[in-house]
């Protein structure tokens, strides 16, 4: 099957009804099994880590073994990333669904283990959004890198819930050391539509509609590459943050921040070191000089 690089007008129709789609194929194989191993190797060398963009988005970073790793914008440890098929094809299609203007927004890498892959709580991705005082639409392209099943773990969609207003959350557990999100709104999620993919298939989602994965139960680890786009933004005054996200406390945000000081105090001690560097060269130009006239 070829990859799909455009939607059909029937596809954005139904995207636009029901806040979802699923796609038999977004890519190559070939460019699959490559991403695979790109993802394997990120995870295996803890990439982004230190910094604070690999982390367990379903637990607090305490040592024990993450039950879903997540590397935030895969692509600064691995620029391969940048060239694929994948992110080709789903700009397009993000253009066709939120107009011309729209752009990357960001991504991640996600790794539910084999066996103990814990399940990614039902939520909307708007209510993430942690930057006040501009509005805009986002929408996810998700895609598996091998079979995404019920028993691994694949998208699980409330339909047509991208209609309704972004509903309440709250951190797992009322933790808010977890990254992740759940929501405690009203909604049925005995009438989620499961959508399991062949390996570089994809599912898109709005930012509103509502979604989960169950754990991975299988013996493979599940592997997830999801990018994210946002259309133009405007002016909204009117928000300014939600209460879930103001509380939140995590490992991964304190390494983020440690990570940040130390590349300043880096910076700033370097600096200081060229200028006395640059001074002493001078110093002992002028000695060299003074000593060849004398
Ligand atoms: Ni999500």
């Amino acid at each position: 099957m070829n990859p799909a690089a455009t939607l059909t007008p029937a596809q954005i129709a139904q995207f636009r009804a029901d806040g979802f789609l699923a796609l038999p194929s977004i890519t190559t194989p070939d460019e699959v099994a490559q991403l695979r191993e790109i993802f394997d190797r990120l995870f295996a060398e803890g990439a982004g880590w230190a910094k604070g963009a690999q982390f367990d988005l379903a637990g607090t970073d305490d040592g024990r073994r993450p039950a879903l790793p997540q590397i935030l914008n895969p692509a600064e440890f691995a620029p391969e990333l940048l060239a694929t098929e994948f992110r080709r094809n789903a700009l397009a299609i993000a253009r066709q669904l939120l107009g011309p203007e729209a752009e990357p927004w960001f991504e991640h890498a996600i790794l539910k283990p084999p066996r103990y892959g814990a399940a990614t709580p039902w939520h909307q991705d708007e209510a993430h959004r942690d930057d006040p005082g501009v509005a805009y639409e986002q929408l996810s392209v998700w895609m598996p890198l091998q079979e995404a099943t019920e028993a691994n773990g694949c998208m699980r969609f409330i339909a047509r819930s991208h209609l309704g207003p972004v509903l309440p959350h709250r951190s797992p557990g009322d933790d808010p050391r977890v990254t992740a999100l759940e929501c405690t709104g009203d909604f049925a999620p005995a009438n989620a539509i499961p959508c399991p993919l062949p390996p570089g298939g994809a599912t898109i989602h709005h930012c509103r509609t509502l979604h989960a994965a169950g754990p991975n139960g299988s013996d493979l680890p599940r592997r997830a590459y999801i990018l994210a786009f946002r259309s133009a933004g405007r002016p909204d005054t009117e928000f300014r943050g939600y209460p879930w996200n103001m509380e939140k406390r995590t490992a991964a945000q304190a390494r983020h921040a440690a990570w940040e000081n130390r590349g300043g105090a880096l910076g700033r001690a370097s600096r200081a070191a060229a200028k006395a560097g640059a001074g002493m060269l001078r110093r002992v130009r002028g000695k060299v000089a003074r000593l060849l006239r004398g």
